[in-house]
């Protein structure tokens, strides 16, 4: 019989040594030896003794090293990789509250300056990109990714708080989610060298059939849903956009959900209003160093309107019908009848100061699946039970709706986005035939991961949140 009681008592689960973050944490003070791996980021040698600061990257600030002159320390210099033992004590200096004294040092790896790219100075993102595989060593690339990890912790314990089940949901897929024509094609090196030009279903086919990178995981999400009732996923996606914007990718991470509504478009604009305000709140308490890092010091008023906007003493966000919000618009300038980014944006900077849900798009600009409100009207009139999330300096943040359950409804909607022919076969009668078998009330929303990354840690361009940007054009690494 197994008896998990005698094993636990042979058992010790490796710790690993503690990091950086870890020890200066700690109560360790100088009564006990420790050591610790890093990289110098800057080293000040005067004549009795040296200080340097060595990160592990664990945290922001690293760790003030004093180094006594008896060390030979021509071999330090900034990036070269260290192992260091000695004590921690109070410090003397200002800006931490201790340093090491250090006792022994080896150094693990050196770091030529004359070749090395990192140097200390102001470098661009663009020759940082030309430098992805180095840039995470900058400390705003390095506070970015603990700011990426700390809110992609804090919205799966957000949804775990509301007992949603995380699917893996395929990276390779039969359909077009968007149904707007920018997927990947996949296709093995051998069969299609020219995988482009091979748009029909041809015998060489791998899979059997097309197959695409997936551009959303939504209409898997709504297959699961309907069994899971509350699901979620963090997955990448892949769109062929051509836009070289400071919004856009080609890969990038985004956060869906997808559940039985028992309120409708309310419900969808609450949870993502939650989720969004427990995860940047997170941020301010967990991450607090990394987001002061990245915010730039010359324009402090980004950082108090997002912490004002997740303030428990700030009401629920504004909601607004696309009506309303254009003619509100219109009051300011003399646009047309549909939304642009640039209106976007200043509904979000300057009208509202802050984030806004826009609800109820016209069915003609939104994507097939969203539920039409009003069937009936003339179709010009129609509107979709959806919502955008618009933020100020970036426009869309997430994207949501209740999805269209009657059948007859969503097979016009993707009739005219011509994802269906008249026999209804094809990549999506599985779709359709959800509708079929138990089907409820439903919807969903996603969220681009880099594009909160960039709102709440004020970065200019998604290129620089994420580790490795993949934009048309190029494609290092
Ligand atoms: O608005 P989108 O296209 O919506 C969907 O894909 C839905 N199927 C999601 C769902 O309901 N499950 O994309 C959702 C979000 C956008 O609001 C935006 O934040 C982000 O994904 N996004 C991009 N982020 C970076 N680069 C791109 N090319 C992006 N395209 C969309
Ligand atoms: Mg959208």
């Amino acid at each position: 019989m197994f008896c998990s009681r005698r094993l636990a008592s042979h058992y010790a689960p490796r710790r690993l040594p503690p990091t950086i973050k870890e020890l200066l944490g700690a109560d360790t003070l100088h009564e006990t030896s420790v050591s610790l791996q890093g990289w110098i980021k800057s080293i000040r040698k005067q004549k009795r003794v040296a200080f340097a600061v060595v990160s592990d990257g664990s945290s922001a600030k690293g760790v003030q090293a004093v180094f006594p002159n008896e060390f030979d320390l021509k071999s330090l210099s900034n990036g070269v990789s260290v192992r260091l033992t000695g004590h921690l004590v109070p410090s003397r200096g200002a800006g931490q509250a201790k340093e090491l004294q250090v006792k022994t040092f080896d150094v693990l790896g050196e770091c030529p300056q004359e070749t090395y790219p990192i140097q200390k100075k102001d470098l661009t993102n663009e020759y940082l990109r030309e430098n992805v595989h180095l840039r995470a060593r900058t400390s705003a690339t390095a506070a970015m990714l603990r700011l990426r990890d700390c809110l992609h912790r804090s919205i799966h314990n957000y949804f775990r708080t509301q007992s949603f089940v995380h699917i893996h949901a395929p990276i390779l897929t039969a359909n077009d989610a968007e149904g707007a024509g920018e997927t990947f094609r996949i296709a093995p090196v051998a069969a299609h060298p020219d995988a482009q030009v091979a748009q029909t279903h041809t015998p060489t086919e791998f899979f059997g059939a097309p197959a695409h990178l997936t551009v959303s995981s939504q209409l898997h999400l709504e297959a699961f849903h309907a069994a899971l009732s509350r699901v979620y996923t963090a997955n990448p996606a892949f769109r062929a956009e051509r836009s070289q914007t400071s919004r856009h990718l080609s890969e990038f991470w985004m956060v869906e959900a997808e559940w039985a509504l028992q309120d409708g478009i309310a419900e969808l604009c609450d949870v993502v209003e939650d989720l969004l305000r427990d995860a940047v709140s997170k941020a301010f308490t967990e991450c607090v160093e990394d987001v002061e890092i990245l915010h730039a010091a010359d324009r402090p008023e980004r950082l108090e309107a997002l912490k004002m906007a997740v303030s428990a003493d700030t009401p629920r966000w504004r909601r607004m019908s696309y009506t309303e919000a254009v003619e509100t618009l219109q009051q300011c300038s003399d646009m047309g009848r549909s939304l642009s980014t640039e209106h976007e944006k200043y509904l979000a900077e300057e009208i509202v100061k802050g984030p806004i849900f826009v609800t109820g798009y016209p069915r003609d600009i939104k994507a097939f699946y969203m539920r039409v409100e009003d069937p009936s009207l003339p179709r010009e009139k129609q509107t979709v039970s959806c919502f955008d999330l618009l933020v100020p300096h970036m426009g869309e943040l997430v994207g949501g709706s209740v999805r269209e359950e009657r059948v007859h409804v969503l097979e016009e909607s993707m009739r005219d986005a011509g994802l269906i022919q008249q026999s209804k076969e094809g990549p999506y009668a599985w779709y359709l035939a959800l509708r079929k078998y138990g089907a409820m009330p439903h919807g969903g929303f996603g969220l681009g991961f880099e594009r909160l990354v960039s709102w709440v840690g004020d970065i200019d361009s998604v290129k620089e949140c994420i580790p490795v940007p993949r934009t048309v054009g190029r494609i290092d690494l």
